[in-house]
């Protein structure tokens, strides 16, 4: 019997995470968790019930009607997010909610609620988790930690072309100062700020096809794994 082990990437906005990271976890039979998703959730239902952000009290207050799960959903074969027992996982990738999601991840509050049930999700092991401070601080202790990145104008183009399927009018330079935005507020954040772990292994895939990156990535996983 292999070990089980908590596999963690974090990266940049759109550089790949969770496609790598649901691949990976298809190959080696372990879960896939989204913590970006929980982050759009929150912000879903701030927008939506007007919740103040800055204010403690009104975050506080807020987070108390918050049910975030992850459940199976067999005809797309992947775990989708559900907010008090709504399907959200499409709503939350609407630009609206992208908008202002790094906002609303950086307040405390907001991060110590997501990261402690992210943590409770890992007790078993045999994750793969994506996000931007999975290895640094919710998973500080996992086997393998990938720090993925890819260059700028890919990641714009990758980006774009998945938002321009779902909506003709979002602009490519929309797409653009949203990743910049994102990428400066999530790594400038004062709580746990997106950046490389120590013992964190970088994946640039600017030139790599999604096979290639598996490949790498399994044989990673497999000489932690043994
Ligand atoms: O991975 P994503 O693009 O769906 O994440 C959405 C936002 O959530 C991202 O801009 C920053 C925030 N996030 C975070 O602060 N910490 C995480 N572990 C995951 C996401």
């Amino acid at each position: 019997m292999h070990k089980k082990i908590i596999i963690t990437i974090d990266g940049w906005s759109s550089c790949g995470k969770s496609t790598l990271a649901k691949q990976l976890a298809k190959e080696l039979n372990y879960v896939y968790i989204d913590s970006g998703a929980m982050y759009r959730a929150i912000t879903l239902y701030f927008l939506r019930n007007h919740v103040d952000w800055t204010k403690h009290k009104a975050v506080d207050e807020a987070l108390k009607e918050i049910t975030l799960d992850f459940r199976y959903n067999e005809h797309s074969n992947q775990s989708e997010m559900y907010l008090n027992d709504e399907n959200v996982e499409y709503v939350i990738r609407d630009l609206v909610v992208a908008e202002k999601v790094s906002d609303v991840a950086a307040v405390r509050e907001v991060r110590q609620f997501a990261v402690a049930q992210q943590q409770k999700m890992g007790e078993k092991k045999g994750i793969v988790m994506d996000g931007r401070d999975i290895g640094t601080v919710v998973f500080p202790k996992a086997a393998l930690k990938i720090f993925m990145t890819a260059d700028n104008a890919i990641r714009v183009e990758r980006r774009f072309k998945e938002l321009f399927e779902k909506n003709p009018n979002v602009t490519i330079e929309e797409v653009k100062n949203n990743l910049e935005m994102r990428d400066y507020i999530d790594s400038h954040r004062e709580v746990s700020p997106l950046r490389q772990a120590d013992d964190a292994i970088v994946l640039d895939n600017t030139n790599l096809t999604m096979k290639q990156q598996l490949e790498i990535a399994l044989r990673w996983a497999k000489e932690k794994i043994g």
